[in-house]
């Protein structure tokens, strides 16, 4: 089941970034900063009591931006990913947003085939956003 974060949940979360994100992964410190940020809202999926993925935005006027989304290794390819992204399309649209947006590494295709089919449409990049070669690919979707 999907579920609102709690803090509770920020180890398990921290764990995955880590393994998911590497150098790039946030902190528990971080995390506990967005949780206490009104404008953010985070999900997890629980199964079972074990934390198998998470994701978010940021509410900021009419618009939505996914800050991340991450599936457990061992979790991947069983339509989480999918389930926690169409989570968080009906979140920001019941909270009045009118349209979504995300970065994505221009190497990530598991992440851009994920966000391409639920709709989201590629509207240019940023070069060398993340670190030398490693450009992010921005999406939008109308909600
Ligand atoms: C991207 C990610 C969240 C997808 O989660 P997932 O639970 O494995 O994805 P799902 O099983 O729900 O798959 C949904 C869609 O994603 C795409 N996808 C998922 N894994 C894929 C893979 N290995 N190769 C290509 N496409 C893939 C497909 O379009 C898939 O749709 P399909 O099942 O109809 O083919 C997961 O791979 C992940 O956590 N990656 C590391 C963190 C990350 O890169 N996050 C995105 C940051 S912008």
């Amino acid at each position: 089941m999907i579920r609102e974060m709690i803090a509770s949940d920020i180890p398990a979360i921290a764990a995955i970034e880590r393994e998911a994100f590497g150098a790039h992964a946030w902190s528990q410190n971080l995390f506990i900063g967005e949780l206490e940020d009104a404008s953010k809202h985070y999900y997890v999926f629980d199964k079972d009591g074990m934390i198998a993925g998470y994701g978010g935005f940021a509410h900021i006027l009419d618009e939505a931006h996914i800050m991340n989304i991450a599936v457990e290794r061992t979790c991947r390819g069983h339509g989480i990913g999918k389930a926690l992204l169409q989570e968080l399309i009906g979140r920001a649209k019941d909270a009045g947003a009118r349209a979504m947006t995300l970065e994505v590494r221009a190497q990530n295709f598991p992440a851009i085939s994920l966000y391409e089919k639920a709709g989201f449409v590629y509207a240019g990049s940023r070069k060398d956003y993340y670190a030398k070669g490693e450009d992010a690919l921005i999406y939008w979707l109308t909600l």
